[in-house]
């Protein structure tokens, strides 16, 4: 785990989804069982929304680590339309980086 402050470099929403969010919810989005119980973000209709998988990211909640703070406003908003628009999901309302920015 970074610690606070630290960036990710990595700027595209694939690639911050590969190294940040595919340890607990796997490569393909398909969620785990284990030590802790990782959500499918697979054809995911909580994330219909964008605001509330912008707000997990940012702020966390139980096993979801407030992550976002070591992203950019940019960088959040990459991998939110990332998971929205992958493993199944097609929401086509983008988030902004200005909708980060309301909600961080
Ligand atoms: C350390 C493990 C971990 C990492 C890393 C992680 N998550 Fe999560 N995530 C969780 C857990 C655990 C939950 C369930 C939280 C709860 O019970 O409210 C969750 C919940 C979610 C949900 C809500 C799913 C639903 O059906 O309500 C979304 C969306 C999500 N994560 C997206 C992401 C994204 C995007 C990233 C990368 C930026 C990420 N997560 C990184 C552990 C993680």
């Amino acid at each position: 785990m970074l610690s606070d402050g630290e960036n990710f470099s990595e700027q595209s929403g694939e690639a911050l989804y590969a190294n940040v969010c595919a340890a607990c919810h796997m490569n393909h989005g398909e969620g785990a069982m284990g030590a802790g119980k990782y959500p499918a973000l697979t054809q995911n209709q909580n994330l219909v929304v964008g605001d509330y998988p912008v707000y997990l990211v940012l702020h966390g909640h139980t096993g979801m680590p407030p992550i976002g703070h070591m992203m950019s406003d940019d960088q959040v908003a990459a991998v939110v339309n990332y998971v929205r628009t992958n493993f199944g999901n097609n929401y086509e309302n983008e988030v902004t980086r200005e909708d980060v920015a309301d909600i961080r």
